[in-house]
């Protein structure tokens, strides 16, 4: 805990971030230095080709012996001329090894992190994601990662080459003149100092181009993904509107981030050429004098790209390393984001559980704002539940504390007389088959859907619970029967089919904790019947809660629980309950007003 505080505290330290990158490059860190050995071996060889250039100048063209030279040491130029070439081709090969190597070391660092985080935000908690925006997540896993990984094969290339050559150059050139090599180097400060002002001025412009990004991304997601709800409410125009927003807003961002880099570009750019200025100037002056040959002009005027176009490339570099530190921390900031409920996926054996539930004292806040106040109540194992209150009064959050996707604010919620909290979590929830309120069938066959908790299920026993939850006739309807893929969010199937689904879902693990919220909310009364014949008559021993607002639903339970403005008001049998004329005995009276109504009317027909 301690050091998780700790990390939390230096997210945005550059170097924390960069130890981070160094620790996860482990399995690839000795091709990583080897890539980074070979870009300093590539780029020193740079500088011989223009050493071989001086000799030939010095000895074939601008000596007073050159003629006689030419004559009498051709077999020295022939092997100068070839080892120009074959410097060359040296050059060339070796640099392509080392980018391979880079982009190999890189690409398998991305992978590794890409599985690492993958399983970090599915190991996250239910607070990580009432809080964390699918599109910002999204660009995290795409489009930062890949940023980081682009820096560390080309970026980190391009500097240690443009560095190694530059050093390179300067030693060369010392060794030459080191009067002359002062003149250009005087002109270093200066462009050190302008570079530095340019880095400060952009860098927050890139965490701030970054941010929009995902603000970008999370508006596209969606309205892809609602695209149903602005469709019915004819909405297009104004989502558009805002996705064109949010484009502009980035796009402008961008600009802005570039206009910065021209406004430095003009002193750099003239900085470079300064630096051919001054050789011209000093260079000439000094061959003229006598101080350095012709050849040792010339090799000057060979390199002098290698010190000048650091300068050039600079703005770029600076840029690309002030967007690499904005996507590196959002990385991080995943790497080390600690869910409160952690699922430790011990591999430990799993124990079925009796399935006696107990809520002693319980309240629940979410991000401070109490929902659930002081709630006590015992479920014996087999019993039914059933839990009613008007929308919005806990009942979902009163069952999400059960599967431990939250945590209580105070008391206990103890299942088998031990506090969830102390359970192993698969276990706990390898002992729970929950219908969420809200249904979502992944992009797969209905079978696939129904065996989503036990991929091993027998097709017999998929159809068996497909029946149980009153889903098989429907099912054999459809154009492929089980094999049937059931889009995105279930696209192509009407709500109480998709709640069927899931109710076959939720019951083929078998498990001895079943929690239905609000399933049966989508069905008719006649199906509905039949679902509670099948829970009545399940093979396995099972507590069940079910979460509904239908009095139909509610009656057979052994006991219900009315919740009301996240209290437990009313807890006893339908009878008990009736006769107590609460909450539950209005509600029973309004739903039967309503079918009496109904009745009345069918007789007059
Ligand atoms: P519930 O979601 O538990 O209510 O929210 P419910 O009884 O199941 O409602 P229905 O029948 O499905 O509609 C209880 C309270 O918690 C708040 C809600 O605003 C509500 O007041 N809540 C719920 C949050 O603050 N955050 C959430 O993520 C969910
Ligand atoms: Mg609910």
């Amino acid at each position: 805990m301690q050091l998780e505080r700790e990390n939390k505290q230096k997210l945005g330290d550059e170097m924390f971030e960069l130890k981070w990158l160094w620790q996860n490059l482990e399995g690839n860190r000795t091709r990583y230095i080897v890539a980074m050995v070979l870009s300093v071996v590539g780029s020193s060889l740079m500088i011989i080709n223009p050493y071989i250039g001086q000799r030939i100048v010095d000895t074939f063209i601008a000596s007073d012996d050159a003629v006689q030279n030419l004559t009498q040491e051709r077999g020295l130029l022939i092997m100068l001329c070839l080892g120009m070439i074959g410097f060359s081709l040296l050059r060339t090969g070796l640099a392509y090894f080392t980018t391979m190597q880079y982009e190999r070391a890189s690409q398998n660092m991305l992978y590794d992190v890409r599985v690492y985080l993958y399983n970090k935000i599915q190991g996250q908690d239910m607070e990580y994601y009432d809080h964390n925006r699918t599109g910002d997540l999204m660009t995290k896993m795409t489009g930062d990662l890949d940023m980081v990984r682009h820096s560390m094969s080309w970026i980190i290339k391009t500097i240690i080459e443009s560095l190694t050559i530059f050093v390179a150059a300067v030693i060369y050139f010392f060794t030459i003149d080191a009067v002359l090599t002062l003149w250009l180097l005087v002109l270093s400060p200066p462009i050190f100092i302008v570079a530095n002002i340019f880095a400060k001025r952009v860098r927050p412009m890139y965490i701030d181009l970054r941010e929009r990004l995902s603000q970008l991304n999370t508006t596209t997601q969606e309205n892809i993904s609602g695209n149903r709800v602005v469709k019915a409410f004819a909405r297009e125009e104004f989502e558009i509107e805002k996705f064109t927003d949010k484009n502009v807003n980035y796009s402008q961002a961008n600009k802005k981030a570039a206009l910065v880099w021209l406004d430095y570009f003009p002193y750099l750019e003239t900085a470079a050429q300064a630096f051919n200025v001054i050789l011209m100037l000093a260079g000439g002056y000094f061959v003229m004098n006598g101080r350095i040959t012709f050849g040792e002009f010339s090799a000057f005027s060979a390199l002098i790209w290698a010190v000048s176009n650091p300068v050039r490339n600079i703005g770029i570099i600076i840029n690309d390393i002030q967007r690499f530190f904005a996507s590196l921390s959002k990385i991080v900031e995943i790497y080390y984001a600690k869910p409160n409920i952690a699922n430790e996926h011990n591999a430990t054996k799993m124990r079925r559980y009796e399935g006696r539930i107990e809520f002693d004292n319980v309240s629940f806040k979410y991000d401070g704002k109490e929902v659930l106040h002081d709630i006590s109540f015992t479920i014996e194992p087999g019993e039914t539940i059933a839990i009613m209150g008007s929308t919005g009064s806990g009942k979902t959050s009163l069952v999400n504390l059960i599967s431990r996707f939250y945590d209580v604010a105070s008391g206990q919620v103890l299942v088998d007389g031990v506090d969830v909290r102390k359970l192993e979590l698969d276990e706990l929830r390898g002992n729970i088959g929950v219908a969420t309120q809200d249904v979502l069938l992944f992009s797969d066959t209905i079978d696939g859907n129904i065996a989503f908790g036990d991929p091993e299920l027998p097709e017999e026993q998929t159809i068996e619970y497909a029946q149980l939850a009153a889903a098989h006739s429907f099912i054999t309807k459809m154009p492929e029967g089980y094999d049937t893929i059931v889009g995105e969010r279930g696209v192509g199937l009407s709500g109480g089919q998709k709640q069927r689904i899931a109710l076959a879902r939720a019951l083929a693990v078998q498990r001895p904790i079943l929690i239905l919220d609000d399933t049966t909310s989508a069905v008719d009364l006649e199906t509905e019947e039949h679902i509670q014949k099948s829970l009545r008559e399940l093979h396995f021993d099972c507590t069940k809660i079910i979460i509904a607002q239908r009095v139909s639903t509610t009656a057979e339970a052994d006991r219900i629980l009315i919740l009301d403005n996240g209290r437990l008001i009313e807890e006893g049998t339908h009878a008990e309950l009736l006769a107590k004329r609460g909450y539950y005995y209005d509600v029973f009276m309004l739903q039967n007003e309503g079918i009496g109504r109904q009745v009345s009317a069918h007789g007059q027909k």
